[in-house]
């Protein structure tokens, strides 16, 4: 008997992993006290630059001796401006287990062209981290934005490593616990977990990433929207507010916004807890129904933002075309936005479970999900 239509609708259908869906309690009035119109270098612009960084530093709890920098060009921006800045100085590992990391390996291979060793695991599956050599410089990304699959914790990376970690935490920041003795950059982007906008990346440096910065100089040109020293020193003022170049005063009141939010349901704690419960009600969902999986083969290794799900009924003949329809079925009934695979990792779907995600939405969505199955396997 074929299943009926569910009664309930979620109250927000956006369940896109980036730009992710904006806090419960977001309104553009809210913003209202944005210096539109004013330099970014004027006391109340460079003073709400800085709270972006202090709020960062408090809710994230980042060691009060690390650098934390609002750059252009969003988590690829940042990312890309460590790579250039502080690789070469010895031979890089390269670690890659879905799309974004292995868009790192090209960079470091292809364009840096610098040694390096890759290590890299099938979607779904996690590279043995423990495998890695920590004397050289190693570039991973803590939770695989497009396979659903994350580090479990820092625990390989040993303390007393020789090379540097540059970790992108962009759909992990706000939402796991990052170990910041184990890592020395950090970056990620205001439009994931908290739901704030595009533009702007967060780039967060231990001293030790500081100390490479001051005695190192790659061997290849720099250009200005990636330099984070001058005559050999760190540009101090890159970790104040003082901005490389134009931000979007805009988008720095939104991310304030969010920050204020996370700190009313509890901060990193709150935040992770409510990504843990979005997850469990499809995690229930998926023990429920035999005909769909995680990607993640690992429970330990299951990412709480970026669910990634693969449909398993053999009655499939054509997988790509399916996850396809039933995601368009699910859009066309306002239910669930954007929850497609994405478009290089294996079909089927990928359901943002963030903090700023409603349990009650999650739930309210998941009887479509089966409902849209169920007329897709009958059409
Ligand atoms: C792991 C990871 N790295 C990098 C990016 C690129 O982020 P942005 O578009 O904010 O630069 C994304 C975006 O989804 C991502 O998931």
């Amino acid at each position: 008997m074929a299943i009926k239509q569910p009664a309930a609708r979620p109250a927000n259908p956006r369940f896109s992993s980036g730009p992710c869906a904006k806090p419960p309690t977001h309104d553009l009035a809210k913003l209202a006290d944005a210096p539109l119109g004013r330099s970014h270098r004027a006391a109340v612009g460079k003073a709400k630059l800085l709270a972006a960084i202090e709020e960062t530093r408090e809710i994230l709890g980042v060691p009060a001796d690390y650098k934390i920098g609002i750059v252009p060009a969003s988590d690829t921006g940042a990312y890309e401006m460590a790579m250039w800045s502080l690789l070469g100085e010895r031979p890089a590992q390269m670690v890659a287990w879905e799309s974004f990391g292995a868009g790192w390996v090209t960079d470091v291979v292809k364009q840096l062209k610098i040694e390096a060793t890759t290590h890299t695991a099938d979607y779904g599956e996690i590279v043995d981290m423990t495998a890695l050599n920590y004397d050289n410089d190693v570039c991973f990304t803590w939770n695989g934005t497009t396979s659903g699959v994350r580090m479990p914790n820092g625990d390989a990376i040993p303390a007393d490593r020789k090379g540097l970690t540059l970790c992108d935490a962009t759909s992990a920041a706000f939402a796991m616990d990052l170990p910041w003795d184990k890592l020395d950059v950090t970056t990620f982007s205001w439009q994931k977990v908290l739901g704030g906008e595009a533009a702007h990346g967060m780039l967060i440096l231990s001293p030790r990433a500081v100390e490479r910065l001051e005695s190192y100089t790659p061997a290849w040109p720099l250009p200005k929207i990636f330099r984070l020293t001058k005559g050999g020193k760190l540009i101090e003022g890159i970790f104040k507010g003082e901005t490389i170049n134009t931000p979007s005063m805009l988008a720095v009141e939104d991310y304030l916004f969010a920050t204020d939010w996370a700190r009313s349901v509890g901060g990193l704690k709150g935040l992770i807890a409510r990504a843990d419960a979005n997850t469990a009600a499809i995690t229930q969902f998926v023990e429920n129904n035999d005909w769909i999986e995680f990607l993640a083969t690992d429970p330990a290794t299951r990412s709480n933002t970026s669910v990634c799900l693969k449909f398993t009924d053999d009655r499939i003949t054509d997988g790509p075309a399916f996850a396809k329809a039933i995601a368009k079925r699910l859009a066309d009934e306002n239910v669930a936005l954007d929850v497609g695979a994405y478009r290089d990792a294996p079909a089927g779907l990928r359901i943002w479970c963030g903090g700023t995600i409603e349990t009650a939405d999650v739930e309210a969505m998941l009887p479509w999900l089966a409902y849209a199955f169920d007329a897709e396997i009958n059409a």
